[in-house]
């Protein structure tokens, strides 16, 4: 069950995060039980509760986490804490339960762009992250200077089927060297094209951006695939739903050898079900979280040194 804010937020072209708190506020009871009454489910039936910890806003992450620690506590089962980017990680868990690890994990979302290696469950090491902006940010930037609407991505993504992907020459930064990401200048090229040729098509322009994006984010994964003897290669994160990016990594698994995993498009962008699935696993590794766990706006993913 995924309640979304986007039409709240789309006015003001992205989340205003008094808003977001307060949409929290009045949605998340009736999501709860509507979720348990789709699934069949009594109240009875539930194993633990999961929720959300960090990163995110820190007014939309104390609902949440006061919710979940108050059902915990009436339903008397674990209060599971988990960290949302590990849950954009077990997004691909959901349909395949035995992914063969290791894994490369190309996570990009509105907030976060890394290469994760994940080694095990719950064993991350952060191969690189993103410099500047995040790809999903970029994507969102560039839509709204298009005229494109927020957010961005799924607009770009549908705009680009109608594009050139060379129409235009973009940069690809930092493309050989490492495995960090930048996209700040990718979005300035944009914006100083579309200045100097106004009569451009909206779509070559959306097409050309999305594949200046998409070369960096598989070039870099594959790399670390080979470099690091991985099995598979796999995306997380609300940008993972871009159709481009998910043809072409699939494209580049098939020529390498590797495996591919796509989580289903509706799993990439924030769910509940990734969370649910972070939860088990971390609930069977620690057990139930402590109940004076707060709400961490800058978490980070927990690595293995
Ligand atoms: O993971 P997510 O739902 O929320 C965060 O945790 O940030 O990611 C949202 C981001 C937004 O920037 C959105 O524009 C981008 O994911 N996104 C996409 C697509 N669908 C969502 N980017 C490119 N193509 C898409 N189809
Ligand atoms: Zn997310």
């Amino acid at each position: 069950m995924v309640s979304s804010q986007v039409d709240l937020h789309a006015q003001y072209g992205g989340v205003v995060p008094e808003i977001a708190s307060r949409a929290h506020v009045e949605l998340l009871t009736p999501v709860v039980a509507r979720a348990l009454v789709e699934a069949g489910i009594a109240d009875d039936h539930v194993d633990a509760v999961g929720v959300t910890i960090g990163p995110g806003l820190v007014g939309a992450l104390l609902v949440g986490v006061s919710a979940a620690k108050a059902l915990a506590l009436v339903w008397d089962v674990p209060f599971v804490a988990v960290n949302h980017l590990e849950a954009h990680l077990y997004a691909a868990f959901l349909e395949e339960p035995e992914l063969e690890l290791p894994l490369v994990v190309v996570l990009a979302s509105g907030g976060h762009t890394m290469l994760v290696a994940m080694e095990g469950h719950g064993r991350y090491r952060v191969l690189g992250s993103t410099i500047d902006d995040a790809a999903g940010e970029a994507f969102d930037k560039v839509a709204r200077y298009l005229g494109l609407g927020y957010p961005g991505g799924p607009a770009i993504d549908e705009l680009s089927v109608e594009g050139d992907p060379n129409a235009i020459s973009l940069p690809r930064a930092i493309l050989d060297e490492g495995y960090d990401f930048s996209f700040s200048g990718l979005k300035t090229a944009v914006v100083n094209y579309v200045r100097k040729h106004p009569e451009v098509a909206t779509a070559d322009v959306a097409a050309s951006f999305q594949e200046a994006v998409v070369d960096v984010l598989v070039a870099k994964a594959r790399r670390a695939a080979r470099e690091l003897g991985a099995k598979g290669l796999c995306l997380a994160g609300g940008v993972a739903a871009n159709s481009r990016l998910r043809e072409r990594l699939l494209d580049a698994c098939v020529q390498d050898g590797i495996r591919g995993f796509l989580p289903g498009r509706s799993m990439c962008t924030d769910n509940a079900a990734m969370v649910a699935a972070a939860a088990w696993w971390r609930l069977r590794s620690d057990g139930p979280s402590p109940l004076d766990v707060g709400a961490y706006p800058n978490l980070s993913l927990p690595v293995i040194s």
